[in-house]
């Protein structure tokens, strides 16, 4: 496998993909991030994985999907990033998150993600059963605390065939951009 370059030209967006009925439609943040001059790399969690097209995001991406940590001594096969988006962020990875567990390779980066500086939103979507446990708004709360951005959409009500309404992907972007025009100006210089 090839190593990535540190100095790679363009600002560089991991979207964190978790396990949840809309992550199949990652595309669209896909999209909308190559769109604002983004390169884009998925880490998906293990459960992520079997939600989404893996080989389409590959071929949208032009990155490999990654998922599980590399063995020692094997190249990195994404550049290091300069945002992350955790979209879809489930009940789940938000409450290991905020408890600081990093058993997937997504929680390790996002756990790691906060001593290193970089920019970090999150999109929850999760329904309003697993928002009612006592965990979820605190860990929300810590993670606020810890400078995550937090998108707009609240838990909502189970619905027979799922659906998505109002869910808004690019939101992740709005969150980051006052977060990262600085570092994406310096990158151009
Ligand atoms: C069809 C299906 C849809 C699911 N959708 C969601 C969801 O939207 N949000 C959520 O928090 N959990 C959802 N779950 C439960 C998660 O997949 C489960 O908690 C899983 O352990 C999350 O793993 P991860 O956080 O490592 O991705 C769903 C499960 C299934 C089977």
């Amino acid at each position: 496998m090839t190593e990535v370059s540190d100095q790679h030209k363009k600002p560089f967006l991991y979207v964190v993909v978790c396990a949840s009925g809309i992550a199949g439609d990652v595309d669209q943040l896909i999209t909308a991030a190559q769109k604002q001059n983004w390169d884009v790399g998925v880490i998906a969690t293990p459960q992520g994985l079997g939600f989404m097209d893996a080989a389409a995001v590959e071929a949208q991406t032009g990155f490999p999907i990654r998922s599980a940590w590399r063995s020692p001594g094997d190249p990195r096969p994404l550049p290091p990033p300069d945002a992350i988006a955790v979209a879809p962020a489930t009940f789940n990875t938000i409450n290991k998150w905020a408890a600081g567990i990093s058993d997937t390779l997504a929680l390790g980066i996002l756990c790691e993600a906060y001593g290193l500086g970089i920019p970090t939103a999150a999109l929850p979507y999760l329904n309003t059963a697993q928002g009612a446990h006592p965990a979820y708004p605190q860990s929300l709360d810590r993670l606020r605390g810890m400078g995550v951005l937090i998108g707009s959409y609240g838990p909502q009500r189970a619905k027979a065939g799922g659906g998505a309404d109002g869910f808004r992907w690019e939101e992740a972007l709005e969150l980051l951009s006052p977060e990262v025009s600085g570092r994406a100006r310096t990158r151009e210089t």
